[in-house]
C-alpha cells in the first residue's frame, strides 16, 4: 500500500470516527462513567473499540437499538452465541417456565439430562458430556481430563487459535493464560503437525484443535489436515479434542460431522445454551466416566451453575424446537450462499477483498491472496477492515471490529441482500484506495 493510499485511508477513519462519536454523544457518556468504575469502562476486551463502544439498550429478532436510538441490523451475533436472535418465542418460552420453577435449586434436575441426551444424539464422538458455564471453561476440563486419563503434561495447540480468556494463542505476547506446557503448530500444516506429534507424542496427552480457526479469522481447516491429526494421535495415544464451541452449528452435526473426523473429545458452548451462558465437553465415555462420582476413585468435576435450570431449559428448547438438525442443514446453506454472494461481488469487480468461513460464520479479509493460516493474514491492510467496519455501521449493519459475522436464524434474506448492496457502495465509494 502507497503512502499516499495509507494517509487517505487514515484521513477517511478519523473523519468516520468522529463521525461516529458525533452520533453518540449519550454512549459516550455512559461509557466514560463506566470507565470510572472498570477498567477501560469494559467487561470483556473484544467488545471494545475506539473512540468508545456504543451501548446497547434493546434486542429484538435480528436488531438492537443504542443508547442513542440508532438500530442495527445484527450480523455479529454475539460472536456465534447469538444463533437464535434476541426474541426467539420457543426459547423467551423456556426461560419463563424455568423462573416459574423457581431457580438456584441446588438438586440434580429433570432437565440437564435431556438436554445430555440431545447433545450425544447430535454429536455421535460424545458417548457422555458434562456441563460447565463457558467454553473457556470447557477446554479447560477438558484438557484436565485429557491430562490425568493419559497420565501426560503437555498440550498441543495451534498458532492463532483461541479456546477461551486463558487459552489464547494468538500473536499477543501479554497473556493471562494458565500455566500449562503447550507445543505450537502451525493450523493446516498436516505434516508439520504430524512430525510435532512424532517427535512429542509421548509427552503429548491433548491436541486440542477448532475446525474452523474462529477468532482467528474463520479460517477454516483442510480435511486432511484433520485426518492427519487423527491418525498421529491415535498412533501416539493421544487424545483429539475439537473445540466446537462457535462450529458446532455447522450444519446437523456440527464441524465433526461436516468434516467427518471423529475426535475423542469435544468441546461446546455458546448458542447450545439457548443464549444463555453455557459450556460444556464430553467425548469418550473411558475417559469421561474418570468423573462418575460412584467410583471410588472418581475425579470431581465441580460448578455451582453447571446444571443452572435457565441454560437447562433454553439450551434444550434451543437444540429441539429451534435448532434442528434440518434446520441446522438449511441454515448452514444460507451462510454459504451469502458469503459466495459477497465474494461473487468482489471477484466482479476486481476488488481484493474476502470472506473466509464455514456455513453461517464468515470474517472479512481486504486481501485476495488465499488464506489457510493466521499467517497469511495481511495486516498491513487492517486499516481497510476498519473502514468497512465504520462504514457498515454508519448504514445500520453491526458486525465484529476484527470483521467477524455470525448469522443468527432471526436473519431474514432482505437483511442479507442489504447487507450485500451496503458492501457494493462501500467499493463505489472507496474502490481507488482498496487494491492501491
Ligand atoms: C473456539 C472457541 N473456544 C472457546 C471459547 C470460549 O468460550 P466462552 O467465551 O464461553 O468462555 C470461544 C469464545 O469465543 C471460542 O470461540
Amino acid at each position: 500500500m502507497s503512502e499516499s493510499t495509507r494517509t487517505r485511508i487514515d484521513e477517511e477513519l478519523r473523519q468516520a470516527s468522529e463521525r461516529y462519536a458525533a452520533a453518540r454523544p449519550r454512549s459516550r457518556e455512559r461509557h466514560d462513567d463506566a470507565a470510572r468504575v472498570m477498567p477501560g469502562g469494559n467487561t470483556r476486551t473484544v467488545l471494545f473499540f475506539s473512540p468508545f463502544p456504543f451501548i446497547v439498550t434493546r434486542g429484538e429478532g435480528a436488531y438492537l437499538w443504542d443508547l442513542d436510538g440508532h438500530r442495527y441490523t445484527d450480523f455479529l451475533g454475539e460472536y456465534t452465541a447469538g444463533l437464535f436472535g434476541h426474541s426467539d418465542p420457543a426459547i423467551d418460552e423456556a426461560i419463563r417456565r424455568a423462573l416459574d420453577d423457581g431457580i438456584v435449586l441446588g438438586a440434580h434436575n429433570e432437565v440437564e439430562s435431556r438436554l445430555a441426551g440431545e447433545i450425544l444424539r447430535r454429536f455421535s464422538s460424545m458417548e457422555r458430556v458434562r456441563f460447565t458455564n463457558s467454553g473457556t471453561e470447557a477446554n479447560l476440563m477438558a484438557l484436565g481430563i485429557a491430562r490425568l486419563a493419559t497420565g501426560r503434561r503437555r498440550v498441543m495447540v495451534f498458532n492463532g487459535a483461541y479456546h477461551g480468556g486463558v487459552l489464547y494463542f494468538g500473536d499477543s505476547a501479554r497473556t493471562v493464560n494458565v500455566p500449562i506446557d503447550v507445543v505450537h503448530g502451525e493450523y493446516n500444516d498436516a505434516a508439520g503437525a504430524q512430525e510435532l506429534i512424532r517427535r512429542h507424542g509421548d509427552e503429548i496427552a491433548a491436541v486440542l484443535v477448532e475446525p474452523m480457526l474462529g477468532a482467528g479469522g474463520a479460517i477454516p481447516a483442510n480435511r486432511e489436515f484433520l485426518i492427519a491429526l487423527r491418525e498421529s494421535t491415535h498412533e501416539h495415544g493421544c487424545l483429539l479434542i475439537f473445540d466446537e464451541v462457535m462450529t458446532s452449528r455447522t450444519g446437523a452435526a456440527g464441524a465433526q460431522g461436516y468434516y467427518n473426523v471423529r475426535p475423542d473429545m469435544t468441546t461446546l458452548g455458546k448458542y447450545l445454551g439457548g443464549g444463555l451462558s453455557f459450556g460444556a465437553f464430553g467425548g469418550r465415555a473411558d475417559v469421561m466416566d474418570h468423573f462418575d462420582p460412584r467410583r471410588a476413585d472418581a475425579v470431581p468435576h465441580a460448578g455451582t451453575f453447571n446444571n443452572n435450570t435457565l441454560s437447562m431449559c433454553a439450551g434444550l428448547a434451543g437444540i429441539t424446537q429451534v435448532y434442528t438438525p434440518e434446520r441446522a442443514l438449511a441454515h448452514f446453506g444460507k451462510g454459504e450462499a451469502f458469503r459466495e454472494a459477497l465474494n461473487a461481488l468482489f471477484r466482479e469487480r476486481g476488488v481484493p477483498m474476502q470472506f473466509t468461513g464455514l456455513g453461517s460464520i464468515m470474517n472479512f479479509h481486504p486481501q485476495s491472496s488465499p488464506i489457510r493460516c493466521p499467517r497469511d493474514i495481511d495486516v498491513s491492510r487492517a486499516s481497510i477492515r476498519d473502514l468497512y467496519f465504520f462504514f457498515m455501521l454508519e448504514n445500520g449493519a453491526y458486525l465484529a471490529r476484527r470483521g467477524l459475522i455470525s448469522l443468527s436464524l432471526a436473519l431474514g434474506q432482505h437483511d442479507l441482500d442489504a447487507f450485500v448492496y451496503q458492501t457494493r457502495r462501500f467499493i463505489d465509494r472507496f474502490g481507488d484506495l482498496l487494491d492501491a
